[in-house]
């Protein structure tokens, strides 16, 4: 895994926020839409194809995302739809409801279906071997789309945002906030992760804790429950409903007495909102410290209200257009353009890779980062 000298990165992370990101972007990325693509629609989407294919030197690509009950996923699929379509190509896009046998389903549809290439955010990276393995077979480029999709010879492209970066972000973040390398503490802190089959756990929670292991290795920081290994902080399925119970369950059995609960370590903002939910209904002493990412509608009103304290940006119209750009090089037989060749290996070997930069969002910055720059409208934070 990656280490770099934290202070360098966290001034870079500051110093792109808007300048750098990693493409262009459309400005309607906001809307939350609920696409679905039905059997009907797939059939029609092959003969348009095909029709494409002639005129416009276009093809089907197959855009596969693993649910719709996120917001991100949303944003995702509907922004590679658009920008494929708009780069002349047809798209197949299909959500797999958080189900791995779904989502193993469809993308064999979409190889029988005639896709020439596929776009593949995983619900378990290690799930998708033998189906890939078919996708090989008939030459079929496959870009693994945010998680890196495990043990598969089949993957020719990764693009993500710098996944170990997000993890130090919000560690340093945490740092910052308590001014750890000054106060006496002891600070006492939970940490709540996401699904242990998203291979993006591993740099989140391990970029994180590269940043916070020598704070508890000092005592400054303690963790009252003593949750600390990657299974007992897990979220199944990264659902705020299951990191609100387990966090319930933290809230009464160690700070139940009054004991002050300084800081939430939380991967994502989905699991933030389960522990913004049971705090607010379990605890009564003064809000800790939450940490986020990808600045959710819910989240990023919960930052406006001192509820949570920060979420980690990634511009999910950014992400879209990297790829979009990857589909073009390799759909036109070229290479892709790639920025690390060196982190991302799925078991197989390295898989070049285009990492896209986080930014941090709070109380501060949403305005600039969020509305102005056309990812909401006020009205979305309302
Ligand atoms: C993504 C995060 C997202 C999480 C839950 C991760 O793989 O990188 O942005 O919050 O999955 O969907």
């Amino acid at each position: 895994m990656k280490r770099r000298f934290l202070s360098v990165l966290l001034a870079g992370v500051l110093a792109v926020s808007m300048l750098a990101g990693c493409g262009g972007g459309s400005d309607d990325a906001a809307e939350t839409t609920t696409e679905t693509t039905d059997a009907a629609e797939t059939e029609d989407a092959a003969e348009d194809a095909d029709a494409a294919d002639t005129e416009a030197g276009g093809g089907l690509v197959g855009v596969s995302m693993p649910t719709q009950d996120l917001q991100r996923w949303n944003q995702d699929g509907s922004n590679m739809k658009a920008e494929l379509e708009a780069a002349g190509y047809t798209v197949e896009l299909q959500y797999a409801s958080n189900d791995i046998a779904t989502q193993v389903s469809q993308i064999e549809t979409m190889i029988t279906n005639g896709c020439e290439l596929l776009v593949i955010a995983s619900i378990d990276g290690d799930s998708l071997g033998t189906v890939l393995a078919q996708a090989k077979e008939q030459g079929i480029p496959v870009i693994a789309y945010d998680r890196l999709i495990m043990n598969s010879d089949a993957v020719t492209y990764y693009a993500t945002f710098d996944n170990y970066l997000v993890g130090q972000t919000q560690g340093q973040y945490i740092v910052d906030a308590l001014d750890l390398d000054n106060a006496e503490g002891p600070f006492n802190l939970e940490i709540v992760t996401g699904d242990p089959g998203d291979n993006n756990v591993n740099y989140f929670f391990g970029g994180a804790m590269d940043v916070l292991q020598p704070y508890i290795d000092e005592g400054k920081l303690v963790v009252p429950s003593g949750q600390m290994t990657k299974e007992e902080v897990a979220t199944a399925n990264w659902a705020t409903e299951t990191a609100q119970s387990r966090f319930e369950n933290i809230l009464s059995s160690y700070y139940a007495d009054g004991t002050q609960l300084d800081v939430v370590l939380a991967s994502n903002d989905s699991t933030a909102l389960g522990v913004a939910n049971a705090l607010a209904a379990n605890y009564t002493g003064e809000y800790p410290i939450l940490t986020g990412q990808d600045c959710d509608i819910a989240n990023v009103k919960n930052i406006v209200d001192g509820k949570q304290s920060m979420s980690v940006f990634k511009d999910t119209r950014t992400l879209a257009s990297q790829v979009v750009k990857m589909v073009e090089a390799v759909m036109q037989g070229g290479e892709a353009e790639v920025n690390d060749t060196e982190t991302y290996d799925n078991g197989t070997g390295v898989i070049p890779s285009y990492l896209c930069e986080p930014v941090i969002v709070d109380a501060s910055n949403y305005q600039e980062l969020l509305i102005d720059s056309g990812y909401y409208t006020e009205a979305d934070l309302q």
